[in-house]
């Protein structure tokens, strides 16, 4: 029997088809394994079942044993994963692509209404009685007739992009390759970053960390987009250079932001939670049940396969 680590409690019904298929070593007090801890748990390992708070560094990787052969990451995005490391080691990488659109793109809306609409004022003082209504308390964006800038025309962008339509909203996007137009559904693409920009209402950051998105969005390109326009990350918080976009909010350059993921994580800049205007969240994207188990399978079904043939179709690198 195949032996994998699994770095984080997963739900119950996952956890038991793990104890099915494997000889498997659970972490039943979810315990953040230092890179060191997760080293030595790995030792008689296949496979390592992990997740988007493991640092797998190429220093963590270098240090694997031998035996461990897959990272089945339990997210769509693996930028806490160094693929080129892992490739040199003869390990393969995968991730869950698909399962998760539709929670993270939920998410995604939620954020655009959250910093539009003031809910994080609203909430605070409804929770204190602390409010009288009228006609100008707390005023806030509204999105009908407001254009979406998305950057990252991905599964997830296209989502938000369908929702954000259907609440009147126009979509504008930009992305390495322009979409066909069946699919663009009406979107209006722009080669240049600076072109989206600039007629971007509301940002979505929809596209993956990686080399070429770290810092897209700083103190020069924020620059670009209009007057209190509204700025909202789904993706990751490594695209956003923090300092830049809280100098921004400071300036009322930036009207609002709606925040999932941070540069960081679990902390966060304490820029953003002195803004009333900062609708934050703590990475809750693919957080529904529905989402978790279907992630966790298509994680264990990417062991399967790749303990099976091999070759698994959800490889990253
Ligand atoms: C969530 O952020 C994921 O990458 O799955």
């Amino acid at each position: 029997m195949k032996k994998i680590l699994v770095t984080r409690r997963l739900l119950q019904s996952n956890e038991d088809r793990l104890k099915d298929l494997y000889d498997v070593k659970l972490n039943s007090n979810d315990e953040l394994y230092s890179q060191q801890k997760l080293i030595e748990m790995s030792e008689g390992c296949d496979g390592i079942l992990s997740a988007l708070t493991d640092n797998l560094d190429e220093q963590t990787i270098n240090k694997l044993p031998d035996s461990i052969k897959i990272l089945s990451n339990f997210a769509v995005g693996f930028g806490n994963i160094d693929l080129n490391a892992a490739k040199k080691r003869n390990i393969i990488v995968t991730n869950t692509p698909e399962v998760l659109t539709d929670a993270t793109a939920e998410i995604g809306i939620l954020l655009i209404l959250g910093a539009c609409r003031r809910a994080s004022e609203g909430i605070e003082d409804a929770k204190a009685s602390n409010w009288k209504w009228s006609a100008d308390y707390l005023i806030g964006k509204q999105l009908t007739g407001t254009r979406l800038g998305i950057l990252g025309m991905g599964r997830i962008g296209k989502k938000i992009a369908k929702i954000a339509r259907s609440l009147g909203m126009i979509i504008h996007y930009h992305n390495r390759s322009k979409l066909s137009s069946d699919k663009e559904e009406g979107a209006i693409y722009h080669k240049e970053l600076k072109s989206l920009l600039s007629v971007s209402d509301v940002l979505s950051v929809c596209c993956p960390a990686s080399k070429e998105t770290i810092n897209l969005i700083n103190k020069e390109t924020l620059e670009y987009l209009p007057k209190g326009a509204v700025v909202t990350n789904v993706a990751r918080g490594d695209i956003v250079e923090d300092e830049a976009l809280i100098d921004a909010l400071n300036r009322r350059k930036v009207y609002a932001v709606g925040l999932d993921v941070y540069k960081g994580e679990p902390n966060l800049n304490p820029g953003y939670l002195k803004h009333k205007s900062a609708f934050i969240l703590p990475h809750l994207g693919s957080a529904t049940k529905e989402t978790r188990t279907a992630m966790a399978n298509l994680a264990i079904d990417n062991l399967e396969e790749f303990l099976k043939t091999g070759n698994c179709k959800n490889k990253v690198n």
